[in-house]
């Protein structure tokens, strides 16, 4: 059995494939399942004892020396093939440029940044909505000219005279997030809730079907409004810079009562007057107000024991004042020459 093993070493040791195939054939012969050496492996049961153990370390040896010679080969063989196809693999390698994030993507992790340090988890409702959950039980009057026809996407209408709570549409805003929410958690109740929302808009530079808003939504006991105001100012200071100041002006939402519209004082001049701010000083951002208690009470939360505030914001109208942009369109139309000049912010 040594003379076997120490003939089959001396033909591997001579042999030199010339092609990949003969290569492949040698380490089919040798080192495949059916293979010389698997097949020493099973005549070895039959080596009488006071054999056994120089005989197993010969076979032993001989797999290794196998398995070592066919990885050389493999090398050699390699390097010739790069060397004659007159590849050059010191070359360096193309570069290749890493994407940039959306301005919108942008500004929306930001905004969820600074609430979730205030303790804002984030919630997320359906685009395809009913009536129900973004007019009716938002307190909207049934003949709210925002349930009209003209602003709504509808799907699917019961009736062509008067609106329904089974009525299918395209979310107009993210409002009907806090809807879903209350419906299904109990006070106290922290969330935003950013996603996509749907207007029947005529497109233009400042005018989109399709926008983006971030909804937010406490509710405990004892809440009050000059919780939301310092809140929103908390906010504002992040997102525009420490100096930046707010002011509320009072509003009209069917949804909060009181209500109230934000400002911030303008991020290009700080106040002073400018084309942006159209020499105000400020710029509107948001809008705000404690749940009117019919809110509360159409989603199942006890009026008498909890109170609330709510706010919602445009993604868009954000980003145009942080990078200064002037259109609408240029979020949806992906030009890389516009989302390039993104890469370096996240
Ligand atoms: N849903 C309003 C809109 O789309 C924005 C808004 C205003 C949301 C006041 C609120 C709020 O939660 O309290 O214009």
């Amino acid at each position: 059995m040594l003379n076997k093993i120490s003939d089959i070493e001396k033909e591997i040791a001579l042999f030199l494939p010339k092609s990949s195939e003969a290569l492949e054939n040698f380490r089919i012969k040798y080192l495949g399942k059916k293979g010389i050496i698997t097949s020493l492996f099973s005549d070895f049961r039959n080596v009488p004892a006071v054999d056994k153990k120089s005989v197993g370390q010969a076979i032993n040896n001989l797999k290794i020396f196998a398995s070592e010679k066919y990885k050389q080969l493999k090398l050699d063989l390699y390097s010739d093939e790069v060397e004659s196809s007159g590849l050059d693999l010191s070359r360096p390698g193309t570069p290749f440029s890493p994407g940039a994030r959306h301005p919108l993507s942008i500004v929306r992790n930001e905004i969820i940044g600074i609430f979730s340090r205030l303790g804002f988890i984030i919630s997320e409702g359906p685009e395809i909505e009913d009536d129900g959950h973004v007019f009716s039980k938002l307190n909207f009057p049934p003949d709210h000219p925002a349930r009209d026809m003209q602003d709504t996407f509808f799907i699917h209408r019961n009736s062509d005279d008067e609106s329904s709570p089974e009525d299918i549409l395209l979310r107009t805003h993210t409002s009907s997030v806090q809807v879903r929410i209350m419906e299904g958690e109990k006070p106290p109740i922290r969330t935003i809730s950013p996603g996509r929302v749907f207007r029947n808009e005529a497109i233009s530079a400042r005018a989109h079907c399709i926008f983006h808003q971030v909804e937010g939504l406490y509710i405990d006991e004892n809440v009050s409004f000059a919780d939301l105001k310092q809140t929103l100012l908390f906010f504002a200071t992040e997102m525009f810079g420490k100096k930046t100041r707010i002011r509320l002006r009072p509003s009209y939402f069917p949804f909060t009562e009181p209500s109230a519209e934000m400002d911030v004082s303008c991020t290009i001049c700080s106040g002073k007057g400018c084309n942006v701010c159209k020499y105000t000083g400020w710029l509107e951002i948001l809008g705000c107000g404690m749940v009117d208690p019919n809110v509360l009470d159409s989603c199942g939360i006890n009026n008498k024991k909890y109170t609330g505030y709510a706010f919602g914001m445009g993604i868009e109208r954000l980003a145009m004042l942080k990078y200064r942009i002037n259109d609408l369109r240029l979020y949806f139309e992906n030009d890389i020459k516009f989302l390039e000049q993104f890469r370096s912010a996240f």
